[in-house]
């Protein structure tokens, strides 16, 4: 037994106080312990009902649920971080906004569809992007978030994004990123940058995307769709390797099921068409996006372009056209012309283009193959 309760045994018994039982009798003058018990017994009911009586008069029910909802976020939330717990780390909102200079707009690296991403220094010297969600009245941004931490946190791959951690304070979601040195591939590709990427460099990118995708389909732990591919999803890094970013429409993927009935969510011009009209969600729907960046890595272009004449405005079809014509190489971007390519790997990077863009998803190859 512990020595403090052997103490308390040992020590004399408290004087009584002027307790209700002392001021009226002791239990042997009422000659029955059973009524000390009923008198000990209705006291405490007593106290309870005096409880309930005050919790009904001054708590409201809504109060009520309003704490049992707060409860099961704050469960919801553990559950989604305790994901790898290794891999992800918080972030206090006082730390980013020092990294990036209180969001400065010097800092704005780009605006997509859920919030601007600044570029951001931390103390210890990392350069990171940090991606602060807008959660709008439809609570778009709350549900990406999650669905980006989840993805993100059971996957590890050269050519995916890492994502170092996030941040979440009131109504504010924060996510960190490496940063990425030569950020995004539509930079690069649709001419907004200075900058020109040879063949031999864009061919390297188009490889390293379809072992991202490999990866995220066929050898990753979990079967995983990532369902938004596309060129400012391409980060590339300081030596031009890509990894791919941005898994908020991401979705797991149960093995014994061939699609799953989604209500479309990615971007127009990459999508598949079982997926745009009949909501039909699988990997073949990345092989088909995959396809379109293929040929957007060749043309320098963007997939839909209107300012073109009418016949090239929609890229996968002007292709097409081409290859009919047996002038299929008229798709290479013509400052790749002058600087050089090898014309065999660009036919067959046109060739797997053209099989990840087949109308029948069953037709699509895997990424191991393409
Ligand atoms: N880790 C990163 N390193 C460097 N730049 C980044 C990083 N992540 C994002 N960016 C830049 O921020 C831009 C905005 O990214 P974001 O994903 O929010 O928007 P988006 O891809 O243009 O649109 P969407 O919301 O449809 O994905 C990107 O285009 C890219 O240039
Ligand atoms: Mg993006």
């Amino acid at each position: 037994m512990p020595r403090r309760a052997l103490e308390l045994l040992d020590a004399p018994a408290p004087a009584p106080a002027n307790s209700l039982l002392q001021m009226q009798s002791s239990p042997a003058q009422w000659g029955s312990p059973l009524l000390f018990f009923f008198l000990g017994a209705l006291l405490v009911l007593v106290i309870l009902l005096i409880l309930i009586l005050i919790l009904w008069k001054f708590v409201k029910p809504a109060d009520v649920l309003k704490l049992a909802t707060r409860e099961n976020m704050r469960l919801e939330s553990t559950d989604v971080f305790s994901g790898n717990p290794r891999t992800i780390s918080h972030f206090d909102l006082q730390t980013l906004k020092k990294a990036t200079n209180s969001f400065h707009r010097a800092n704005l690296l780009g605006k997509g569809g859920f919030g601007p991403v600044y570029r951001g220094k931390l103390e210890d010297g990392r350069l990171v992007a940090v991606k602060k969600l807008s959660l709008d009245t439809s609570r778009q941004g709350e549900s990406e978030f999650l669905g980006e931490v989840r993805t993100i946190t059971s996957i590890q791959h050269r050519n995916l994004v890492r994502l170092l951690g996030y941040c979440s304070d009131g109504p504010q979601r924060l996510l960190v990123y490496d940063y990425m040195k030569n950020r995004s591939l539509d930079l690069v590709i649709y001419g907004k940058g200075d900058q020109f990427l040879p063949w031999s460099i864009r061919f390297q990118i188009i490889v390293g995307i379809a072992r991202g995708l490999q990866y995220l389909h066929e050898d990753s732990h979990f079967r995983i769709v990532h369902s938004d591919i596309k060129a400012s999803n391409i980060l590339l890094d300081g030596k031009f390797q890509p990894r791919i970013g941005d898994f908020g429409l991401a979705r797991f993927f149960p093995e014994d099921q061939t699609f799953l009935s989604s209500p479309f969510a990615g971007t127009l011009g990459y999508t598949a068409p079982e997926y745009a009209i009949r909501g039909e969600l699988s990997e073949k729907a990345d092989i088909y996006s995959f396809g379109v960046l293929v040929l957007e890595i060749i043309g320098s272009r963007k997939n839909t372009d209107f300012s073109l004449p009418s016949e090239m405005q929609y890229l996968p079809d002007y292709a097409w056209r081409l290859c009919e014509r047996s002038r299929v190489l008229d798709l290479v971007d013509p400052k790749m012309r002058e600087d050089g390519f090898m014309e065999k790997d660009i036919l067959l990077a046109i060739h797997v283009a053209f099989l990840c863009l087949q109308p029948h998803a069953n037709l699509r190859p895997p990424c191991q193959r393409s």
